[in-house]
């Protein structure tokens, strides 16, 4: 399933409707943590690794973990593929992945590090929160159907991305 939103009460809502307790969720753009706290009481019995790269995640993130230890906060930029392999690393399994980079800006960022962090972490359900991307959705249309059941795009499969480039290397089981 993949969830597009742009209104931040829909997106808490649709984090309400798909988390279950012992879901490893993956957080991208989690700044100071206000839906993050959300995810953590749903999220009970599993994990949540929240990235941000704001100067003001780290203190508010903090003191988040205090209250609520099954959360984990790293300052990193998520358009980095070093910080997609230290997050593929340390996780057995991705059931949520969760994308707000800030839902009024750059829907070509935000869809490209949505196909590469769900690509790889191959989880059962993703919300993007990105305006572009819905009004793209909505404004777009085509007589052609190619559609997926899970949180990442199944027609690209593993076959995405040239063997040549190998800092995709976790992306897709063809590149060694
Ligand atoms: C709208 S805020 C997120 C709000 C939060 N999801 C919530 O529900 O309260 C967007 C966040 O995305 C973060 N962000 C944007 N681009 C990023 C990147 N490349 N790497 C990490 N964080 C990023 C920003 O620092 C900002 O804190």
């Amino acid at each position: 399933m993949i969830k597009l939103v742009y209104n931040i009460k829909v997106y808490r809502e649709v984090l309400r409707d798909i988390i279950q307790s012992d879901d490893v969720v993956v957080e991208l753009g989690c700044h100071v943590g206000n839906s993050t706290r959300i995810i953590s009481k749903l999220a009970t019995e599993g994990r949540v690794l929240a990235l941000d790269n704001s100067p003001e995640a780290p203190l508010a993130m903090n003191a988040l973990i205090g209250e609520h230890p099954n959360v984990e906060f790293t300052k990193a930029d998520v358009r980095l593929h070093e910080t997609l392999e230290a997050v593929a690393k340390k996780i057995r399994k991705c059931d949520v992945l969760s994308v707000d980079l800030g839902g009024g800006y750059h829907p070509d960022t935000v869809f490209k590090v949505f196909f590469i962090w769900s690509s790889t972490l191959k989880p059962r359900a993703t919300i993007i929160r990105n305006r572009g991307l819905l009004d793209f959705l909505h404004s777009s249309s085509s007589n052609e159907v190619i559609k997926s059941q899970e949180g990442w795009l199944q027609s690209s499969g593993n076959d995405g991305v040239p063997p040549r480039l190998k800092e995709f290397k976790l992306w897709s089981s063809k590149i060694s």
